[in-house]
């Protein structure tokens, strides 16, 4: 029994010092030392031999069992190491090299406008709502009322999915959504895109606006001019003068379209306000009772206005942004601008 050991003992050694290769060492390493290897089976057969044999063959059996596995953990590491110098001797860094940059990325000029004006009406105590692209004809103009038909339904060409699902053409339907789900009070800020038959130099067939809409009981359109004075000053400055200018839209009545001193010549006229001094930001009003009436508030006890801002508008003014196309060709020379 002690010669099977010290045979397979000292073949073991042998093995080992011609073995260099990762794989053949593991091989050698389970048939020697693995559950079915042959030390293994060798301490196995001790059971079968006289208490006396037992002690002494054990001895050397655990001897020669500590011995090899530390000569494979040496053999191992010796392999690992010489892997290691080999790699070093062929990789080198060359640290003469200029670094590889990192370039963190950035919000676009849209998204950082949209949440400014979200900011600025959340502060006014406005919560964000949001609706769908593609709308239902009944949110987009019926229930607007705006009913089929309608003159008003020419300036706001779109993509007619079917007869009656299109992609929106303003975020006015989410103020429809917004009341079919709950009673006043309601005060919310809605932005998105939005879709028109429109393409030039200020008009876009994808834009984006924020829709605002108020209603509780007792409000007024004076209510409707503090709000927006509060927005104008906090997003262009303080002294920036509002004006409103009787208009119409089927949702509102009376409505009023917003116009801000421009912020390009200080009101004097330019290029950019047509030598008018003023630029329009928005169109708003006082919510139409009839759209109470889709939406079952009761028109007696409440009252409400609405606002809808062109958010590129906005930025391109903010910005001194001439054309509005600029904005959706991700070019990173015009983008990092801002
Ligand atoms: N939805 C209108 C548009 O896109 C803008 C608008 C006007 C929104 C008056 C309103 C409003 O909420 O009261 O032209």
């Amino acid at each position: 029994m002690i010669e099977r050991l010290e045979k397979l003992r000292s073949d073991t050694l042998e093995l080992l010092s011609q073995l260099r290769d990762a794989r053949a060492l593991a091989d050698a390493r389970t048939r020697v030392l693995g559950r079915k290897g042959e030390l293994t089976a060798i301490l196995r057969g001790l059971k079968d031999l006289s208490p006396e044999d037992r002690a002494d063959v054990g001895r050397v059996a655990n001897l020669v069992k500590a011995e090899l596995e530390k000569k494979f953990d040496q053999a191992e590491q010796a392999l690992r190491d010489a892997q290691e110098q080999k790699r070093l001797s062929v990789e080198f860094v060359d640290v003469t090299l200029p670094g590889r940059r990192f370039i963190p990325g950035r919000s676009h000029i849209l998204r950082r406008v949209t949440d400014e004006i979200i900011n600025i009406f959340a502060g006014l105590g406005f919560q964000l709502a949001e609706g769908p692209e593609v709308e239902l004809d009944y949110y987009n103009f019926e229930a607007l009322n705006i009913p089929r038909d309608h003159p008003a339904r020419d300036m706001q060409d779109t993509f007619y999915f079917s007869e009656n699902v299109v992609l929106r053409t303003h975020t006015s339907p989410v103020q429809i959504r917004t009341m079919e789900k709950q009673q006043p009070p309601v005060r919310v800020i809605c932005p998105g895109k939005v879709y028109r038959r429109d393409a030039d130099m200020t008009h876009s067939p994808m834009f984006m606006q924020v829709e605002g809409l108020w209603v509780d009981e007792g409000i007024a359109f004076s209510d409707l001019k503090g709000i927006l004075v509060a927005f104008v000053h906090e997003y262009f400055g303080q002294g920036v003068e509002l004006r409103f200018r009787p208009s119409f839209f089927p949702f509102t009545e009376p409505s009023a379209e917003v116009d801000i001193q421009c912020v390009i010549c200080g009101g004097k006229g330019c290029r950019t306000c047509s030598f008018s001094g003023w630029l329009e930001i928005l169109g708003s009003g006082m919510v139409d009772p009839e759209l109470y009436r889709f939406v079952n508030y009761d028109p007696e006890k409440y009252s409400g206005f609405a606002f809808g801002l062109g958010i590129e508008r906005v930025a391109m003014l903010k910005c001194g942004v001439p054309d509005i196309r600029t904005f959706y060709e991700n070019d990173l020379r015009f983008l990092n601008q801002f």
